[in-house]
């Protein structure tokens, strides 16, 4: 049975990973479950300088999701590599860093920075984030800068290049081909959905930050969405995400165009879903006759018109 996962010269030995900013820097998962068993560990996202992060309260539950506004907060690159990369480079499977900046000089030079580490398996660009050079237009919502930034990430390091799309774009279609084109390896779909939620009794907004972005099994068939229609447009794998708390969850992101899953909310609530998903798609392979996943991304039966 394969169902190893190639993302330029990254391999992932399955296809299942954790969505960055729900599974820490992976040590505080550690003790709950065998990070060597995923296909990749993603991490918490990352930029130059550390970042404090929103005041709280920074998350809400709402019916079937969660609103978050942590706010990026991280330790910087120097902190990250002082304080989490001693353990993480001890792990057997591939560690991706999810990365950020407020300018493409700084993507670039994080990109940079972690080219210089020996032993990194990959970077995913957060492209959420307001380009402040640039009157705060969003990099992920802007096709032309995501562009800059993805090329400007691709001249900066070697290390395969995954670009985390934003859901809150009339058409995902241009945003991944802008990406694929500009020298990412992959990509991955999809990022949060702003939202609000109001305590009527106080009515005073229930996060700290008054809006923050949604994620949870609310969002799946938005993120299966538009997962299909990206994978229709580009060549470049798909790591799909948004919702994902069981194998069949992932077999339909799998199925509409994703070469692997992430599971992202469902870390906090259940530690081990990312291992329950993967020996699911296994039973299910088996079930099937399936002797490699490849043939079962993309393969949606759509109706014949
Ligand atoms: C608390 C929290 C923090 C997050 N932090 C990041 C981050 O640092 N970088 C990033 O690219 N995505 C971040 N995300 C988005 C997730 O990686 C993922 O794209 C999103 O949660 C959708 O998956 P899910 O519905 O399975 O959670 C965060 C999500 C949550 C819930």
């Amino acid at each position: 049975m394969n169902w190893s996962v190639r993302i330029g010269s990254l391999v992932m030995p399955n296809p299942v990973t954790v969505a960055s900013g729900t599974f820490g820097y992976g040590v505080e998962y550690a003790r709950l479950l065998d990070l060597n068993q995923l296909g990749a560990v993603v991490v918490k996202g990352i930029r130059l300088e550390p970042v404090r992060g929103n005041p709280t309260p920074r998350t809400v539950e709402v019916a079937c999701g969660l609103i978050n506004a942590i706010g990026l907060q991280g330790p910087g690159v120097d902190g990250f590599i002082e304080k989490y990369w001693p353990f993480l480079k001890t792990l057997q499977v591939p560690v991706i860093i999810n990365i950020w900046g407020c300018t493409v000089d700084e993507y670039a030079e994080v990109a940079r920075r972690f080219d210089a580490l020996e032993g990194v398996g990959g970077l995913e660009l957060n492209v959420s984030c307001p380009n402040i050079k640039e009157g705060g237009a969003h990099f992920g919502t802007d096709v032309r800068l995501l562009e800059k930034v993805v090329a400007a990430c691709r001249k900066a390091t070697r290390l395969p290049l995954i670009t985390k799309l934003s859901p809150n774009v009339p058409s995902i279609v241009p945003f991944a081909q802008a990406a694929e084109a500009a020298g990412s390896d992959g990509l991955s779909i999809m990022n949060s959905f702003p939202a609000m939620a109001i305590d009527i009794e106080t009515r005073r907004p229930r996060l700290a930050n008054i809006t923050g972005g949604l994620t949870g099994p609310c969002i799946k068939p938005i993120a299966v969405k538009l997962v299909w229609e990206a994978a229709r447009a580009v060549k470049i794998p798909i790591i799909g995400m948004g919702g994902i708390q069981s194998a069949e969850d992932a077999l339909e992101f799998i199925i509409a165009g994703a070469s692997a899953v992430a599971v992202g909310t469902a870390n906090f609530y259940e530690p081990q879903t990312s291992l329950h998903v993967l020996q699911g798609i296994r039973e299910y392979m088996q079930r099937h006759g399936i002797e490699d996943l490849k043939s079962l991304v993309g393969a949606v039966k759509l109706p014949r018109v």
